[in-house]
């Protein structure tokens, strides 16, 4: 034990002992028998040897975090009888788990696994952790849900984000009658199975963003009825059915961007009616028809940015949706011509006879380079200047909700929105500016007004 040194980074502070940061290669002979919490994070451990820790009945938190450990030998961990919580996540060598690893670890509630190098587990490596209540095993390497999680009453949490996950079968996730918390984003998902979340009825955040589903089961979040955050953005779907969410009526966050949506079944969204934050943008949308949103139960934000919408009279519902209740903002319309690039709050809907009349199909050149009057060119810059903001704004579509995780991400993402709406009067003084005749410095003004 060349290594350990007593007057290294060994402190023993009230029962908890820190030997991180140590350049340990092997773990001390001995530790204090009343230790409550050891840290041995960021060392050069390769191996844990049977019972390497010998016999330590208080203690509750081990950390060996950042190692370089390849192997576990089976009855590591025993002699640790009331450990709590287990953290070995940043060991990239680890690819294999013997069965017997956790023996004697009666008391387990979290394991952290992440960042190594996990393909699979055995499907009997938890019979005895049963008190198991989360399981962190983002960025690993599995192709499928652990069949060990199946009937583990007591996780309450999964982490499977960043894995090579497939599919999501029938059987993965039976007899989970108490998670609350799934996370699978960015895995390579391309199908779930008939019922395969039928026993998640305690279920409240699901992640099942940028992963590459392109249709979901009929009836694949049926009894979810205490989801509140769901999150399919980033996948490949192209319609939404309007039996997906019909029993979700807690929920409050609904994730559908980034997808190739066409079309949205009508009554799709009927029964959401917790429904705060809808997120629609980024898709290949071009109209979104009232009964869509029968009946109106829907308080909360709306995101339609980035889709190809027509903007002719069948959205001129929505133009009077976002005046009234201002829970909408930025639709750019992509069509018809003589109002491409406008936003939708901009169009002006004509009348004939007390019905509206589409905007004209002009020339698309017509349209862009050659505005008719000032107003409308003074228009068209204000909403292409608007629309290049958005574009700084959003970035890279939601990017920043790409880890999706939380409600808080949807109220920053509200916040973002408001800060969109509240910037416009900054807009017109530079936009004035450039009529009088400075229009060559309209890159200028772009980055100026980027910052
Ligand atoms: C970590 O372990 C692997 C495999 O056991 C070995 O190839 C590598 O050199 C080790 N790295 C360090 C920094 O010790
Ligand atoms: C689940 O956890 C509770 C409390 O931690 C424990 O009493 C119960 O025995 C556990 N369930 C099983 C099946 O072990
Ligand atoms: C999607 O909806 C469109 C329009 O309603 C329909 O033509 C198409 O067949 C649907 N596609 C799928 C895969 O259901
Ligand atoms: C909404 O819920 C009611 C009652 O549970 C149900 O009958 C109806 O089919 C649901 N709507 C949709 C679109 O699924
Ligand atoms: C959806 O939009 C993308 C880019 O916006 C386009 O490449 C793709 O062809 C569109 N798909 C359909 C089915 O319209
Ligand atoms: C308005 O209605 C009258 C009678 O229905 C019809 O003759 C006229 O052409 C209409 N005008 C327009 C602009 O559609
Ligand atoms: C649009 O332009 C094309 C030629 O560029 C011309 O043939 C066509 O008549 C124009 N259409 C309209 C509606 O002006
Ligand atoms: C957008 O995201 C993709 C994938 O995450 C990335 O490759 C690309 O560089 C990003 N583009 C911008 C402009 O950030
Ligand atoms: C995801 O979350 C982690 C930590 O919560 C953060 O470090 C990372 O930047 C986030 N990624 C994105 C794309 O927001």
């Amino acid at each position: 034990m060349g290594v350990f040194h007593p007057f290294s980074a060994v402190l023993l502070l009230s029962c908890s002992v820190l030997c991180d940061h140590s350049a340990l290669a092997e773990l001390p002979k001995e530790f204090p028998c009343e230790a409550l919490s050891i840290n041995v994070d960021k060392n050069r451990l390769k191996f844990l040897s049977e019972r390497a820790f010998g016999t330590l009945p208080s203690l509750r938190s081990l950390s060996l975090d950042h190692n370089n450990i390849s192997f576990i030998t089976p009855g590591a961990f025993k002699g640790l009888p009331n450990l709590v919580d287990l953290k070995m996540a940043h060991n990239e060598y680890i690819s294999y788990l013997h069965t017997r690893t956790f023996a004697g670890l009666k008391k387990l509630a979290r394991l952290d696994m992440s960042d190594c190098n996990l393909f699979n587990i055995p499907d009997r490596i938890f019979v005895e952790q049963m008190a198991l209540r989360e399981v962190l095993c983002f960025q690993n390497k599995f192709r499928r849900i652990p069949g060990a999680f199946r009937d583990m009453v007591n996780l309450t949490h999964i982490y499977l984000e960043k894995n090579k996950i497939e599919a999501v079968a029938y059987n993965s996730l039976l007899g989970l009658g108490n998670l609350r918390y799934l996370n699978l984003e960015e895995n390579r998902i391309n199908v779930i199975h008939y019922r395969a979340f039928q026993d998640l009825l305690r279920l409240e955040n699901c992640y099942l963003n940028d992963n590459l589903l392109t249709d979901l089961p009929r009836d694949c979040f049926q009894g979810l009825t205490r989801l509140k955050t769901l999150n399919l953005g980033g996948n490949l779907l192209t319609n939404v059915s309007k039996t997906w969410f019909s029993d979700l009526v807690e929920l409050e966050v609904l994730y559908l961007d980034r997808n190739r949506l066409l079309a949205i079944e009508e009554g799709s969204f009927e029964n959401l009616t917790s429904l705060i934050t809808l997120h629609l943008n980024s898709n290949n949308l071009t109209a979104l028809p009232f009964p869509v949103f029968q009946p109106v139960y829907f308080l909360g934000r709306l995101y339609l940015f980035k889709n190809p919408w027509e903007c002719g009279c069948s959205l001129e519902w929505l133009k009077e949706w976002m005046e009234s209740y201002k829970l909408v903002r930025n639709i750019p319309c992509a069509s018809p011509s003589s109002v491409a690039g406008l936003d939708l709050g901009e169009v002006v809907f004509g009348r004939a006879n007390g019905s509206c009349v589409d905007p004209p199909e002009l020339n698309a050149t017509a349209a862009w380079l050659a505005p008719s009057t000032t107003e409308d060119r003074f228009h068209s810059l204000l909403s292409r200047l608007l629309q290049l903001e958005l574009r700084d704004e959003t970035g890279n579509g939601t990017e920043y909700l790409r880890n999706g995780s939380l409600p808080e991400a949807a109220l920053s993402a509200g916040a973002r929105g408001q800060a969109v709406g509240s910037r416009r009067p900054h807009v017109y003084p530079l936009v004035t500016w450039l009529l009088l005749g400075f229009g060559g410095r309209l890159e200028f003004g772009f980055g100026v007004f980027g910052t």
